[in-house]
């Protein structure tokens, strides 16, 4: 396994100068999700340059590569997603956003290229290895219901023995690794109330049924589904976002909407809030004579990752990385749909640390001037290898 397990400690030469070159690239023709035409023909067209890969496309805007090895054995599924936001980017940087409104601003340029790299490596040492290697290029993470569940839906993982995702993240100083065992993203769900009352003059609120007064008692309820209703040992975040009502100072008006999100992680905890909100709503709309239309959408699932592959994945990030550069992710409240493979096979999915205080790389996830150290691409290209060498090398 020499000539591979040599590329997880230091990239050949082409592969550290181009995945950046990648980056900027996509960084440059940033795509909203589902519209990523562009990206993925980019990602076919790299893909075809190295000979092995049986290439298609799942989905019209994401892209699958199957590298079979040389003897059979395990299959293992990488996954980059490549979609950008509705940001107006305020980075200046010679790879600046070139479509108006719209940013890589949560790093998927960075993992888009970094699978690409991957690829192109492994595909070269097609012989070294055994089973199957599947490069999922996914097409829309940001937007609900995601491109994962489509490419699950579509069969991109059947028959898959592991799942293994990078997130680089801006937050975690460049160099750092960041594993976690178990629950790691939560599932966002939304909901909207409708509040329906009577409306009226402002001087005689007598005379209305006041959806507002109503809105403004049910936001106070609501606070406590967290901190009375339910277990205190159990991760729930139930927050209001918007609140939208009335046209001027004199008139009471007959519709409220309230609207927000629920995140959890336990199955049951995820069942009952929505329930008890349904129930609150129609109990303080009810104390007033209003009405309420309660409308739930559920987002993605929860991103648990399996204890015994997160085990192998930390001694892989170890040898990787050196067991210094190793840090245990914490659990955030934040979606990913990544948890669509995980509910197929085993996955995990980590984050490649990419901040760098001292040049200024320090906005969060979805910033305007959300930025990341260049330096993490390797690392994460290397991990990737890391991880087909350890489970499709004898
Ligand atoms: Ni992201």
């Amino acid at each position: 396994m020499g000539n591979l397990s040599r590329a997880s400690e230091a990239l050949p030469e082409w592969a550290a100068n181009l995945v950046v070159k990648w980056r900027r690239h996509l960084h440059q023709h940033p795509e909203l999700s589902f519209q990523e035409h562009e990206t993925a023909a980019f990602v076919e067209k790299t893909l075809r340059q190295w000979e092995g890969l049986e290439i298609s496309r799942p989905t019209r805007t994401s892209v699958l590569a199957v590298l079979k090895g040389a003897r059979p054995g395990k299959v293992l599924a990488l996954r980059a997603d490549m979609d950008a936001l509705p940001i107006t980017e305020e980075n200046d940087i010679p790879f600046v956003s070139g479509n108006p409104g719209v940013m890589h601003a949560c790093g998927h340029d960075g993992h888009t290229a970094m699978l690409l790299a991957a690829a192109g490596i492994l595909a070269q040492h097609r012989e070294e290895l055994s089973g199957e290697i599947r490069f999922i290029f996914q097409h829309a993470e940001e937007l609900p219901p995601g491109g994962a569940i489509e490419l699950v839906n579509a069969g991109v993982v059947d028959g898959t023995d592991f799942v293994f995702g990078i997130h680089l993240a801006s937050l975690l100083p460049v160099g750092q690794i960041g594993v976690r065992s178990g629950e790691m993203m939560a599932s966002p769900d939304n909901f909207t109330i409708t509040i329906k009352g009577y409306g009226g003059h402002a001087a005689m609120p007598h005379r209305t049924i006041d959806v507002i007064a109503v809105g403004a008692q049910l936001i106070g309820h609501i606070q406590h589904i967290v901190s009375r209703l339910t277990d205190p040992l159990e991760q729930l975040v139930v927050s209001v976002t918007q609140f939208t009502a009335g046209s001027s100072h004199n008139v009471i008006p007959d519709s409220a909407v309230l609207k927000g999100t629920i995140r959890s992680f336990k199955p049951a905890v995820r069942e009952q809030a929505p329930e008890t909100l349904k129930r609150m709503a129609e109990a303080v709309a009810g104390l007033y004579g209003a009405e309420v239309q309660f409308d739930y959408v559920k987002g993605y699932d929860p991103v648990v990752n399996d204890p015994e592959l997160s085990g192998i994945i930390r001694e892989i990030a170890a040898k990787v990385a050196g067991s210094e550069a190793l840090v245990e992710t914490p659990p955030a409240m934040g979606g990913e749909d990544f948890s669509a493979y995980q509910r197929k096979a085993p996955g995990v999915f980590i984050n490649v640390g990419a901040g760098h205080a001292e040049s200024g790389i320090v906005y969060p996830h979805h910033h305007p001037k959300f930025n990341f150290d260049e330096q993490a691409l390797e690392l994460g290209v290397r991990m990737f290898i890391g991880v087909a060498v350890r489970l499709l090398t004898p």
